[in-house]
């Protein structure tokens, strides 16, 4: 916590602001949050941690992750929205008010039965959570990259879907400036990915690497692949299936909960609008060409040629 930094605030969109920790911006209410995870989040070598930029795939990650350490719960599916499943250490698990204090104490309770396996996921970069998942012996790490353009698209419709967008739209062209200089939530994306990517190419037993493109093109293997990750792999091909549909955007956005206009006690955004489109590429039907030419070529310094990281165009 002593080489914590703490920035001026800067603007995001309409009235909202974003404050800056060593680098990375947040929602001000998130701020005190991440202290607390910092300060007070020990993991245990069971735990899992799913790491994720806002708006990459962090719900269907989250019931897959779900699905497969607890296989024979999968109607849980049907009666709990994937974040209720999974909670965001800095917003519900280390929340500051009374439902997610006690969220906090009910969750984190489990730390005396080593025998269930605590499922949470966070949007805190790598460099900020790095040394706090490394104190632990054995903590699994999944992190979800998505490509910058898609990534951007989800973000700006999802944020134009909040009660304040009805007066004041998050205009596309500004999303992109704020997007490129990385002052948006969990911002700088770019820094976002390559910090986990590093720790999982230094540490590939430890923290799983995979791009919501690859999951999608190929569910199925994957799927497996994280069932050895996380230590329980499968025998049979019929339960990976049978994950893969119950997990699939068309089955989960179908369930009353993921349909509900209600908000979570946690954000301030319907249980809908976690579920949108979903497809790849999904950013050629709203960004002209100019746009994904300069996104590109951004993405090409940032990821090929500074980091060897071939990944986003
Ligand atoms: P789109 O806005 O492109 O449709 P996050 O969960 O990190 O907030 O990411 C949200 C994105 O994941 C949205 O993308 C959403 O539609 C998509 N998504 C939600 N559930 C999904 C699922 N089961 N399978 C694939 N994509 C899903």
């Amino acid at each position: 916590m002593e080489n914590i930094n703490l920035s001026e605030e800067e603007k995001w969109w309409g009235d909202k602001h974003l404050h800056q920790i060593n680098g990375f911006w947040f929602m001000p209410f998130i701020i005190p949050r991440i202290h607390r995870v910092l300060a007070e989040f020990n993991p245990l070598p069971s735990d899992v941690i799913l790491g994720s930029f806002p708006k990459t795939g962090t719900t269907w990650l989250k019931s897959l992750i779900f699905s497969i350490i607890n296989r024979s719960s999968l109607d849980s599916l049907v009666k709990n929205n994937p974040h209720d499943l999974v909670p965001y250490l800095e917003v519900q698990v280390y929340g500051d008010h009374q439902e997610s204090s006690d969220s906090s104490t009910h969750v984190l309770s489990s730390e005396e039965d080593q025998d269930t396996t605590r499922i949470f996921s966070t949007h805190i970069p790598y460099q900020l959570l790095g040394k706090t998942l490394e104190s632990s012996s054995g903590c699994r790490v999944v992190y979800v990259v998505r490509n910058p353009k898609d990534t951007l698209n989800s973000l700006w419709h999802f944020a134009n879907k909040w009660k304040m967008a009805e007066e004041a739209p998050w205009e596309m062209e500004e999303a992109m400036e704020k997007f490129l200089r990385g002052t948006v939530p969990a911002g700088p994306y770019y820094e976002h990915v390559l910090g986990y990517r590093m720790a999982s190419l230094k540490n590939p037993s430890k923290v799983f690497f995979i791009s919501y493109e690859e999951l999608k093109d190929d569910t199925k293997t994957h799927v497996k692949r994280l069932g050895e990750f996380l230590g329980c792999p499968f025998e049979e091909d019929k339960e990976v299936e049978e994950i893969v549909k119950c997990c699939s955007f068309e089955v989960l956005r179908n369930h009353e909960v993921n349909k509900s206009e209600d908000c979570p006690a946690w954000f301030p955004t319907p249980y809908n609008s976690f579920f949108r489109q979903a497809k790849v590429d999904d950013h050629r039907n709203y960004f002209s060409d100019e746009a994904i030419k300069r996104i590109d070529a951004f993405t090409e310094e940032k990821f090929h040629k500074s980091a060897g990281f071939v990944y986003g165009i």
